[in-house]
């Protein structure tokens, strides 16, 4: 049986990674740093090979608990990131640290104490960058798409230093399909403008990207966007 572990596993993007590997049959260690209450209702929803584990990227006492729970390890997807909009000029330093704790030293905190299992298995790694790390978005977010552009570069030199072992891949998600985002959002209607399919991105299609990542054995070093186009318009 496989074992995945997915940080940030009960956000938008995590449910549907952890949906599609219990689909696939295995055995998923669904991170939570603060919704506890959502990844047990994740349980009720999916059953009892997803296990919920307190997962706090900052925390290297809280990865170091979930390594003592884990005996081994197949796939690896760093999912979990955070977002916030500030003009650059009102930009605080604690700001751009907090984002980058999470979005980029957590991931490589975290990725560190994971390696010996994914050796171990000749396993794999999913990073979940964004386009952002390829485009300007809609502004004031040069924190966020700095980190972004941080896990792109991650994930390349990681392969490098891990191949032949380890293989690290990312997927660089457009703008995700959410309740907040309904028709009348101006930020979706760009996004719809633009994009060649002329659409938002449902999680359900970047999930199919990280599980494509995780099984085909030739790919190391590389970046797929699922953007519905969004890029090329
Ligand atoms: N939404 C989009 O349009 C979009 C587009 C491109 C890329 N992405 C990327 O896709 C990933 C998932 O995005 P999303 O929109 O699905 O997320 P989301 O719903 O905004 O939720 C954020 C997730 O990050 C977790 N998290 C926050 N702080 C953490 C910490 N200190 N340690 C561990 N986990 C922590 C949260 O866990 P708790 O709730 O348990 O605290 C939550 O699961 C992120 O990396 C994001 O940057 C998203």
């Amino acid at each position: 049986m496989k074992h995945v572990l997915v940080s940030g596993g009960t956000s938008t993007l995590g449910k549907a990674i952890c949906s599609m590997f219990i689909a696939e049959g295995a055995r998923v260690y669904c991170g939570y740093s603060s919704s506890e209450q959502k990844a047990q209702e994740l349980v009720r929803q999916l059953g009892p090979f997803l296990i919920p584990v307190l997962l706090d990227v900052t925390d290297q006492a809280s990865i170091d608990e979930v390594a003592s729970r884990i005996t081994t390890l197949d796939v690896l997807v760093n999912n979990s990131g955070v977002f916030s909009v500030h003009p650059v000029q009102e930009l605080q330093t604690e700001e751009v640290q907090r984002i980058f704790d999470i979005n980029v030293t957590g991931l490589m905190r975290l990725t560190k104490c994971m390696i010996p299992f994914l050796k171990a298995s000749k396993g794999s790694i999913v990073n979940v960058a964004s386009i952002n790390a390829f485009h300007p978005g809609f502004g004031q977010t040069v924190h966020y798409d700095a980190s972004k552009g941080a896990v792109v570069s991650y994930t390349k030199s990681l392969a490098r230093e891990l191949a032949p072992f380890v293989r690290v891949n990312a997927v660089a998600p457009g703008l995700l399909k959410a309740p907040y985002l309904d028709e009348e959002n101006p930020l979706r209607k760009l996004y719809e403008q633009r994009a060649l399919l002329g659409s938002l991105v449902d999680a359900d299609q970047v999930a199919l990207a990280v599980q494509f990542l995780s099984r085909c054995s030739a790919m190391t070093a590389e970046v797929i966007t699922i953007d519905a186009g969004y890029l090329a318009g």
